[in-house]
């Protein structure tokens, strides 16, 4: 195979210096979608312009919202106060959260869409979120299989509904919540833990009313339909999932110290943090102020002897995306790291229990898979390997972490995909001193 085929790395020098994170993927989709719902102009800073983000901004071009590109980050939405008549099918590559998220918003009006995707994006299930929307009275014809994309929808004339997630998951909720904007009456939904609420909290900066209860271990959150939208002027603050990887690999080379400054600081997304934390990791956050209506903070780490920890089941959710590269850190550490209670990673981008266990088996790590979870042992990586992604980019990310303090070197194959969050990737960790090539 081509060196484009690969990418490698291996262990080298200390990885020092200051970087920025990309903006958040979740926040840039909801900012794009939000935008294009709504009326008048929304201003954007920081936008991720990954893969998945710009998929999303094709979507609502497609649904007639006017989309700019300003400068780096910099992207005007103009939205005309509703989503119209798509021309062609929506391809939302392989961002489940673009899907997700448009098909709730399209749900809400009169249109017939098409919804499709890449060869990963069509093995993910769908019905989490057609579910409940055909509940509320959208029609769906499945195109090719039940359950998968690409999938028919016709939306209008839906009415609220008081839905009980049985996992939590921002998706769902947020694809539900932009449905009911459109729906007869209130629209509820109960969560059993809290997932990461950045549509709650940008809708209310869009000027709609949320009620939010808490229930016990998780909470309600409702609001009723027929509320409108109105642009305004969104930041976009740094991704925590993407500024997992450098800070990863400051925790597990020789001699590093790392910095990221501008990550966001919401606690239903720093769970990885409050983990390393427990783990003795040398982590701190400095520098907290409020951007963009989130908290943000600097956040440095040094080399650090790593014990194993059991991660609480249910701090899952404030870390869905962060266990394989837990996963690279805990190979490193003395004992085990438990990870429980995280089914939901067997259908992300891919099966990423199947694809971690895997992954550092053959870097030579002892690894134990059960069917909602896995134990990492640390001990002497030895590497060399090259590891199958199935084209997921974090199981990429977290294997070239691990090459970086790996015994021999590490390769991932479809490095491609790692700008469908994080393009930038290889350069921001070359700078930082890590050799990746
Ligand atoms: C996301 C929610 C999570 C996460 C995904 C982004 C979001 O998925 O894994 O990467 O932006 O709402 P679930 O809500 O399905 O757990």
């Amino acid at each position: 195979m081509s060196i484009a085929d690969h990418l490698t790395a291996r262990r080298g020098a200390s990885l020092n210096g200051l970087v920025r994170a990309p903006g958040d993927k979740s926040m840039s989709h909801r900012a794009v979608i939000l935008g294009a719902m709504a009326t008048g102009v929304t201003g954007i800073e920081g936008l991720l312009e990954s893969e998945d983000v710009l998929a999303t901004a094709r979507a609502v071009e497609a649904f007639g919202a006017t989309v700019e590109r300003l400068g780096e980050g910099r992207w005007r939405v103009t939205g005309r106060g509703g989503f119209n008549q798509p021309a062609t099918a929506i391809d939302c590559g392989n961002a489940g959260t673009g899907v997700r998220l448009l098909m709730g918003a399209a749900a809400g009006y009169a249109l017939t869409t098409t919804f499709d995707g890449d060869a990963s994006l069509r093995k993910r299930p769908m019905k989490r979120v057609t579910g409940p929307l055909a509940d509320m009275g959208a029609r769906f014809d499945w195109l090719a299989a039940e359950d998968r994309l690409p999938v028919r929808i016709t939306g209008g004339g839906l009415s609220g509904i008081d839905y009980v997630q049985t996992v939590a998951s921002a998706q769902i909720k947020s694809a539900i919540l932009l449905a009911g904007l459109n729906a007869d009456g209130v629209t509820t939904l109960t969560e059993p833990e809290p997932s990461r609420d950045h549509t709650e909290r940008m809708l209310r900066a869009f000027g709609v009313e949320i009620g939010v209860l808490p229930t016990g271990t998780g909470w309600q959150v409702s609001l009723k339909g027929g509320q409108a939208l109105t642009g305004i002027a969104v930041t976009v603050p740094g991704d925590p999932s993407s500024a997992a990887f450098p800070l990863a690999a400051g925790l597990i080379v020789p001699g590093s110290e790392v910095t990221v400054e501008g990550v966001m600081m919401n606690r239903l997304r720093t769970g990885l943090f409050e983990t390393w934390r427990e783990m003795e990791a040398d982590l701190t956050v400095s520098n907290r102020r409020i951007e963009g209506g989130e908290e943000v903070g600097d956040v440095t780490v040094r080399h650090s002897a790593l014990k194993g920890v059991i991660v609480p089941p249910e701090r899952a959710a404030s870390m869905i995306d962060e266990y394989p590269v837990l996963a690279a850190t805990a190979a490193f550490a003395t004992g085990a790291t438990v990870m429980r209670g995280i089914g939901e990673m067997r259908v992300k981008e891919s099966d990423r229990i199947a694809l971690m266990v895997a992954g550092l088996k053959a870097c030579g790590v002892t690894v134990d898979e059960e069917p909602e979870g896995f134990t990492v042992t640390g001990g002497p990586v030895r590497g060399g390997a090259t590891v199958v992604t199935h084209g997921d980019h974090r199981i990429a990310m977290s294997h070239l972490v691990l090459g970086l303090a790996a015994d021999e070197a590490v390769a991932v194959d479809e490095p491609g995909m790692i700008a469908t969050s994080f393009p930038g990737f290889v350069e921001l960790m070359r700078g930082l001193g890590g050799a990746v090539s």
